[in-house]
Protein backbone atom coordinates (compact mmCIF):
# COMPACT_ATOMS: atom_id res chain seq x y z
CA UNK A 1 0.00 0.00 0.00
CA UNK A 2 1.48 3.71 -1.25
CA UNK A 3 2.34 6.32 1.30
CA UNK A 4 0.11 9.18 0.49
CA UNK A 5 2.11 12.33 -0.49
CA UNK A 6 0.77 15.35 1.96
CA UNK A 7 1.17 18.23 -0.81
CA UNK A 8 -0.36 20.60 2.17
CA UNK A 9 1.79 19.76 4.16
CA UNK A 10 5.05 20.17 1.68
CA UNK A 11 3.58 23.45 0.19
CA UNK A 12 2.97 24.37 4.08
CA UNK A 13 6.32 24.57 4.64
CA UNK A 14 7.49 26.32 1.26
CA UNK A 15 5.24 29.30 2.22
CA UNK A 16 6.64 29.63 5.74
CA UNK A 17 10.08 29.78 3.95
CA UNK A 18 8.96 32.19 1.90
CA UNK A 19 6.93 33.98 4.71
CA UNK A 20 10.54 34.02 6.69
CA UNK A 21 12.22 35.26 3.62
CA UNK A 22 9.92 38.19 2.64
CA UNK A 23 9.85 39.24 6.35
CA UNK A 24 13.51 39.17 6.31
CA UNK A 25 13.67 41.63 3.04
CA UNK A 26 11.08 43.61 4.58
CA UNK A 27 13.34 44.27 8.00
CA UNK A 28 15.93 44.36 6.35
CA UNK A 29 15.67 46.46 2.91
CA UNK A 30 12.59 48.15 3.65
CA UNK A 31 10.92 46.11 0.64
CA UNK A 32 7.57 44.86 0.29
CA UNK A 33 6.89 41.89 -2.33
CA UNK A 34 3.92 42.67 -4.56
CA UNK A 35 1.93 40.63 -6.49
CA UNK A 36 -0.31 41.73 -9.18
CA UNK A 37 -3.12 39.20 -10.12
CA UNK A 38 -5.58 40.05 -13.36
CA UNK A 39 -8.62 37.70 -14.62
CA UNK A 40 -10.97 38.34 -17.02
CA UNK A 41 -14.55 37.58 -17.33
CA UNK A 42 -16.57 35.43 -14.73
CA UNK A 43 -15.07 31.85 -15.41
CA UNK A 44 -16.02 30.48 -11.72
CA UNK A 45 -12.86 28.06 -11.39
CA UNK A 46 -10.56 30.91 -12.09
CA UNK A 47 -12.36 33.26 -9.46
CA UNK A 48 -11.22 30.79 -7.21
CA UNK A 49 -7.87 29.96 -8.27
CA UNK A 50 -7.48 33.85 -8.32
CA UNK A 51 -8.73 34.16 -4.30
CA UNK A 52 -6.74 31.24 -3.41
CA UNK A 53 -3.68 33.13 -4.77
CA UNK A 54 -4.61 36.49 -3.04
CA UNK A 55 -5.21 34.36 0.47
CA UNK A 56 -1.67 32.75 -0.36
CA UNK A 57 -0.30 36.13 -0.72
CA UNK A 58 -1.48 37.14 2.47
CA UNK A 59 -0.55 34.28 4.23
CA UNK A 60 3.12 34.73 2.90
CA UNK A 61 2.88 38.64 3.57
CA UNK A 62 3.13 40.18 -0.05
CA UNK A 63 0.94 42.55 -1.52
CA UNK A 64 -1.45 41.66 -3.83
CA UNK A 65 -3.31 43.76 -6.55
CA UNK A 66 -6.48 42.16 -8.33
CA UNK A 67 -7.39 43.58 -11.63
CA UNK A 68 -10.84 42.00 -12.40
CA UNK A 69 -11.95 42.88 -16.01
CA UNK A 70 -14.77 42.06 -17.42
CA UNK A 71 -15.74 39.97 -20.19
CA UNK A 72 -15.90 42.41 -22.85
CA UNK A 73 -12.47 43.84 -21.95
CA UNK A 74 -10.29 44.43 -25.48
CA UNK A 75 -6.93 42.82 -26.01
CA UNK A 76 -5.81 46.20 -26.06
CA UNK A 77 -6.79 47.16 -23.14
CA UNK A 78 -5.10 44.15 -21.35
CA UNK A 79 -2.35 44.81 -23.30
CA UNK A 80 -2.15 48.45 -21.69
CA UNK A 81 -2.67 46.91 -17.92
CA UNK A 82 0.16 44.52 -18.26
CA UNK A 83 2.30 47.47 -19.43
CA UNK A 84 1.25 50.09 -16.96
CA UNK A 85 2.41 46.97 -14.31
CA UNK A 86 5.01 46.34 -16.12
CA UNK A 87 6.46 49.41 -15.12
CA UNK A 88 5.02 49.34 -11.51
CA UNK A 89 7.23 49.48 -9.00
CA UNK A 90 4.91 47.86 -6.18
CA UNK A 91 4.56 44.97 -8.60
CA UNK A 92 7.62 42.48 -8.32
CA UNK A 93 5.03 39.52 -9.94
CA UNK A 94 2.51 39.36 -12.77
CA UNK A 95 -0.14 36.92 -13.37
CA UNK A 96 -2.70 36.48 -16.00
CA UNK A 97 -5.12 34.12 -15.27
CA UNK A 98 -5.93 31.27 -17.73
CA UNK A 99 -7.85 31.08 -19.91
CA UNK A 100 -8.75 33.94 -21.04
CA UNK A 101 -12.00 34.81 -23.73
CA UNK A 102 -12.35 34.18 -26.74
CA UNK A 103 -11.29 37.12 -28.37
CA UNK A 104 -8.21 37.39 -26.63
CA UNK A 105 -4.56 35.77 -28.11
CA UNK A 106 -3.24 34.37 -25.16
CA UNK A 107 0.26 34.34 -26.66
CA UNK A 108 0.08 38.36 -27.49
CA UNK A 109 -0.47 38.69 -23.60
CA UNK A 110 2.19 36.45 -22.32
CA UNK A 111 4.64 37.57 -24.70
CA UNK A 112 3.67 41.11 -23.32
CA UNK A 113 4.65 40.21 -19.85
CA UNK A 114 8.48 41.38 -18.73
CA UNK A 115 9.72 38.00 -18.52
CA UNK A 116 11.81 39.05 -14.76
CA UNK A 117 7.99 39.74 -13.76
CA UNK A 118 6.40 36.18 -15.58
CA UNK A 119 5.89 34.43 -12.48
CA UNK A 120 4.55 31.71 -14.43
CA UNK A 121 7.41 31.25 -16.53
CA UNK A 122 5.29 31.08 -19.47
CA UNK A 123 6.89 34.00 -21.45
CA UNK A 124 8.76 32.29 -24.06
CA UNK A 125 12.24 33.97 -22.97
CA UNK A 126 11.60 31.96 -19.65
CA UNK A 127 10.38 28.69 -21.69
CA UNK A 128 13.78 28.48 -23.16
CA UNK A 129 15.86 29.53 -20.40
CA UNK A 130 14.16 26.12 -19.04
CA UNK A 131 15.51 24.60 -21.86
CA UNK A 132 19.07 25.54 -21.41
CA UNK A 133 18.90 25.08 -17.63
CA UNK A 134 19.29 28.32 -16.76
CA UNK A 135 16.33 29.76 -15.35
CA UNK A 136 15.12 32.21 -12.55
CA UNK A 137 11.65 30.49 -12.75
CA UNK A 138 10.19 27.28 -12.65
CA UNK A 139 6.57 26.76 -13.93
CA UNK A 140 4.49 26.40 -10.84
CA UNK A 141 2.96 22.90 -11.12
CA UNK A 142 5.67 21.18 -12.68
CA UNK A 143 8.33 23.22 -10.02
CA UNK A 144 5.98 21.51 -7.28
CA UNK A 145 5.66 18.04 -8.55
CA UNK A 146 9.66 18.02 -8.15
CA UNK A 147 9.37 19.26 -4.76
CA UNK A 148 7.00 16.52 -4.09
CA UNK A 149 8.66 13.91 -5.25
CA UNK A 150 11.97 15.32 -3.46
CA UNK A 151 10.23 14.83 -0.29
CA UNK A 152 9.82 11.26 -0.78
CA UNK A 153 13.72 11.14 -0.66
CA UNK A 154 13.45 9.36 -3.97
CA UNK A 155 16.86 10.11 -6.27
CA UNK A 156 15.80 10.30 -10.05
CA UNK A 157 19.30 10.09 -11.51
CA UNK A 158 18.77 6.95 -14.23
CA UNK A 159 15.06 6.39 -13.13
CA UNK A 160 12.66 5.55 -15.81
CA UNK A 161 10.35 8.66 -15.65
CA UNK A 162 7.36 8.81 -17.56
CA UNK A 163 5.07 12.19 -17.97
CA UNK A 164 1.42 11.51 -19.58
CA UNK A 165 0.54 14.84 -21.25
CA UNK A 166 2.33 17.38 -23.26
CA UNK A 167 1.34 20.42 -22.68
CA UNK A 168 3.37 23.73 -22.77
CA UNK A 169 2.20 24.59 -18.80
CA UNK A 170 2.89 21.17 -17.49
CA UNK A 171 4.04 18.58 -19.82
CA UNK A 172 7.02 19.90 -21.53
CA UNK A 173 8.23 21.75 -18.85
CA UNK A 174 8.24 18.72 -16.08
CA UNK A 175 9.89 16.58 -18.58
CA UNK A 176 12.50 18.95 -18.84
CA UNK A 177 12.76 19.18 -14.96
CA UNK A 178 13.40 15.38 -15.03
CA UNK A 179 15.39 15.32 -17.40
CA UNK A 180 17.64 17.94 -15.49
CA UNK A 181 17.55 16.05 -12.48
CA UNK A 182 19.23 12.95 -14.71
CA UNK A 183 15.67 11.20 -15.41
CA UNK A 184 15.03 8.71 -18.27
CA UNK A 185 11.79 10.84 -19.67
CA UNK A 186 9.56 9.22 -21.80
CA UNK A 187 6.79 12.01 -22.99
CA UNK A 188 3.00 9.84 -23.26
CA UNK A 189 0.04 11.21 -24.83
CA UNK A 190 -3.24 10.91 -25.80
CA UNK A 191 -2.13 9.54 -29.07
CA UNK A 192 0.49 7.09 -27.62
CA UNK A 193 -0.05 3.53 -28.83
CA UNK A 194 1.25 1.16 -26.54
CA UNK A 195 0.55 3.74 -23.00
CA UNK A 196 -0.04 0.96 -20.95
CA UNK A 197 3.41 -0.94 -21.63
CA UNK A 198 5.31 2.42 -21.44
CA UNK A 199 3.63 3.18 -17.92
CA UNK A 200 4.75 -0.21 -16.45
CA UNK A 201 7.80 0.38 -17.14
CA UNK A 202 8.06 4.23 -15.13
CA UNK A 203 9.56 4.53 -11.60
CA UNK A 204 8.17 7.40 -11.49
CA UNK A 205 5.06 8.46 -13.37
CA UNK A 206 3.31 11.72 -13.42
CA UNK A 207 -0.21 12.35 -14.60
CA UNK A 208 -1.48 15.26 -16.61
CA UNK A 209 -3.69 14.40 -19.36
CA UNK A 210 -6.77 16.03 -17.95
CA UNK A 211 -9.05 12.52 -17.98
CA UNK A 212 -10.77 11.52 -15.06
CA UNK A 213 -9.13 8.25 -13.31
CA UNK A 214 -7.18 7.23 -16.78
CA UNK A 215 -4.41 5.78 -14.87
CA UNK A 216 -5.44 2.47 -13.34
CA UNK A 217 -3.33 0.17 -11.19
CA UNK A 218 -2.67 -2.56 -13.62
CA UNK A 219 -0.67 0.64 -15.64
CA UNK A 220 1.46 1.27 -12.52
CA UNK A 221 4.71 -0.95 -11.93
CA UNK A 222 4.88 -2.61 -8.57
CA UNK A 223 6.75 0.86 -6.01
CA UNK A 224 6.26 3.66 -8.75
CA UNK A 225 6.17 7.23 -7.09
CA UNK A 226 3.11 8.41 -8.81
CA UNK A 227 1.83 12.53 -9.09
CA UNK A 228 -1.33 13.20 -10.20
CA UNK A 229 -1.84 16.55 -11.90
CA UNK A 230 -5.19 16.06 -12.75
CA UNK A 231 -8.44 17.73 -11.36
CA UNK A 232 -11.27 16.82 -12.29
CA UNK A 233 -14.84 17.45 -11.56
CA UNK A 234 -17.63 14.17 -11.53
CA UNK A 235 -21.26 14.43 -12.31
CA UNK A 236 -22.16 13.87 -8.81
CA UNK A 237 -19.76 17.16 -7.62
CA UNK A 238 -16.76 14.84 -6.42
CA UNK A 239 -13.22 16.27 -7.43
CA UNK A 240 -10.75 13.18 -8.89
CA UNK A 241 -7.37 12.81 -10.59
CA UNK A 242 -6.41 11.51 -13.70
CA UNK A 243 -5.11 8.39 -11.38
CA UNK A 244 -7.88 6.25 -10.14
CA UNK A 245 -6.32 6.60 -6.81
CA UNK A 246 -8.17 2.90 -5.16
CA UNK A 247 -6.41 0.50 -7.88
CA UNK A 248 -3.43 2.88 -7.77
CA UNK A 249 -2.33 3.40 -4.36
CA UNK A 250 -2.26 -0.97 -3.95
CA UNK A 251 0.67 -0.27 -7.12
CA UNK A 252 2.70 2.91 -6.13
CA UNK A 253 4.94 3.00 -3.38
CA UNK A 254 4.35 6.92 -2.99
CA UNK A 255 1.26 8.91 -4.66
CA UNK A 256 -0.49 12.35 -4.71
CA UNK A 257 -4.36 12.00 -3.82
CA UNK A 258 -6.69 14.37 -5.12
CA UNK A 259 -7.03 17.31 -3.62
CA UNK A 260 -4.47 17.69 -1.31
CA UNK A 261 -1.50 16.66 -3.52
CA UNK A 262 0.11 18.88 -6.34
CA UNK A 263 -3.19 21.55 -6.15
CA UNK A 264 -1.92 23.48 -3.06
CA UNK A 265 1.78 23.42 -4.71
CA UNK A 266 1.28 25.17 -7.57
CA UNK A 267 0.00 28.38 -5.45
CA UNK A 268 3.31 27.72 -3.02
CA UNK A 269 5.48 27.63 -6.10
CA UNK A 270 4.05 30.83 -7.59
CA UNK A 271 4.92 32.57 -4.10
CA UNK A 272 8.63 31.56 -4.21
CA UNK A 273 8.58 32.81 -8.12
CA UNK A 274 7.12 35.84 -6.66
CA UNK A 275 9.71 36.41 -4.01
CA UNK A 276 12.72 35.36 -6.29
CA UNK A 277 11.49 38.05 -8.57
CA UNK A 278 11.08 40.71 -6.09
CA UNK A 279 14.82 39.70 -4.98
CA UNK A 280 16.42 39.58 -8.39
CA UNK A 281 14.58 43.08 -9.07
CA UNK A 282 16.64 44.67 -6.09
CA UNK A 283 19.54 43.21 -7.34
CA UNK A 284 19.97 41.05 -4.01
CA UNK A 285 19.51 37.76 -6.63
N1 LIG B 1 -4.89 28.64 -15.29
C1 LIG B 1 -4.75 27.38 -14.83
N2 LIG B 1 -3.53 27.22 -14.29
C2 LIG B 1 -2.88 28.40 -14.42
C3 LIG B 1 -1.60 28.86 -14.04
O1 LIG B 1 -0.76 28.14 -13.48
N3 LIG B 1 -1.32 30.15 -14.33
C4 LIG B 1 -2.19 30.97 -14.96
N4 LIG B 1 -1.82 32.22 -15.23
N5 LIG B 1 -3.39 30.58 -15.33
C5 LIG B 1 -3.74 29.30 -15.05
Amino acid sequence: MAQIIDGKAVSAAVKAEVAEEAAKLKEEKGLKVGLAVVIVGNNPASRVYVNNKKKACEAVGFQSFEYALEEATTQEQLLDLVNVLNRDDRVNGILVQLPLPKHIDEKAIINAISPDKDVDAFHPINVGKIMIGDYSFLPCTPAGVMRLIESTGTDITGKQCVVIGRSNIVGKPQAMLLLQKNGTVTICHSKTKNLKEVCLGADILVVAIGRANFVTGDMIKEGAVVIDVGMNRLDNGKLCGDVEFESAEKKASFITPVPGGVGPMTIAMLMKNTLTAAKQQAGIE
